[in-house]
């Protein structure tokens, strides 16, 4: 695993506390228009020569929408709207790197979304190519990608590669047909088990899974059989999101069934699933409390990383 052993005084410390979204900078609170781009290039100038970075390239598109979808991102059967945005990213790597006082080192990079694999794979090894002509990038970087495996080819698996990414996030969310029903998000575990195994081929052995409780109709039983075939395909990390409801904010989650959340005391799923997942018991509404998440009142109960505004 190689990972550092989950320290339980830091879960316990922070498990019920009110934290922001850590993957916005400034946090969602402090953001304002009075933050532009002179304050970007005041940051970026000021940068100390020596000390690493990391860079988050975002990539706002999908195949289809998931409804209790938090991020901000576009559906696109077109592959154009992504070259026109992946141009303009690179002008801003540009930009970026020329307000830097040097070629700046770089120990992580994450390539998140949307979906980042919708890339062309021949556009995604030039935007590395790009990132590495501009950037000192250090031998030990990390380079991340989040994946849909819905969408994940060979192709791009032989791409991500070539361009040296070591580490490769999946979203999963639930395998539980009846919840995967719900959020509009059909995956099977075949699916998922052909992108790790893409992976797995082509040298990239890190591998994250994203799992969501609090999600419709999900139960205990049905959160835990989840876990159990998420744990055999043998990924080597975990991150477990909370639901984040936050419908008045996000349209499409207003496509998810409210009565069928765990936190509403609706019937139990008896009779109305089938199978394995079919009428188990609801997670226990104290696991959905609400807390503040960027000064909305949401229904999560949890979030290690949360969706961007
Ligand atoms: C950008 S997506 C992952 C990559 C890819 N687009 C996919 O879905 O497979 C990031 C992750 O955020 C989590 N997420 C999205 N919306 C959320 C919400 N409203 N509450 C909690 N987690 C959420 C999901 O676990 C999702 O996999
Ligand atoms: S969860 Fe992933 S695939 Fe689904 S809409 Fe959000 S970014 Fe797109």
């Amino acid at each position: 695993m190689g990972q550092e052993p989950l320290q339980t005084s830091i879960v316990k410390k922070y498990c019920d506390a009110r934290l922001p979204w850590y993957t916005i900078y400034p946090t969602v609170p402090e953001f304002s228009a009075a933050v532009g781009a002179k304050d970007c290039e005041k940051w970026l100038g000021g940068l100390p020569a020596d000390d690493s970075v990391s860079l988050y390239l975002h990539i706002p598109f999908c195949r289809s929408i998931c409804w209790y979808c938090g991020f901000p991102t576009t559906i696109t059967r077109r592959d154009a709207p992504i070259l026109n945005y992946v141009s303009v990213l690179r002008e801003e790597i540009r930009l970026v790197a020329e307000q830097a006082p040097q070629a700046l080192p770089v120990s992580d990079v994450h390539f998140g979304g949307g979906t980042p694999t919708l890339i062309e794979p021949a556009e995604f090894l030039a935007l590395m190519e790009l990132l590495r002509r501009r950037f000192a990038f250090r031998k030990t970087a990390t380079i991340a990608v989040e994946i849909d495996p819905r969408a994940f080819t060979v192709e791009m698996a032989e791409a991500l590669e070539a361009a040296g990414v070591n580490r490769a996030s999946l979203g999963v969310q639930s395998f539980d047909p009846i919840v995967q029903k719900a959020i509009n998000r059909v995956q099977s575990e075949a699916q998922t088990a052909a992108a790790v195994e893409n992976l797995r081929q082509h040298g990239i052995s890190r591998i994250n899974f994203d799992l969501i409780f609090g999600l419709p109709n999900q139960t205990v039983q049905s959160c835990v059989e989840s876990a159990t075939t998420a744990v055999a395909m043998r990924p080597d990390r975990f991150a477990v999101f909370g639901y984040a409801h936050v419908p008045s904010y996000m349209k499409r989650q207003r496509l998810i069934d409210e009565a069928a959340l765990p936190d509403k005391r609706c019937p139990r799923r008896t009779g109305r699933g089938r199978g394995r997942y079919a009428g188990r018991r609801r997670l226990p509404p104290n696991r959905a409390r609400p807390f503040r998440l960027a000064g909305r009142r949401t229904r999560a109960g949890a979030e290690s990383r949360s969706p961007a505004a």
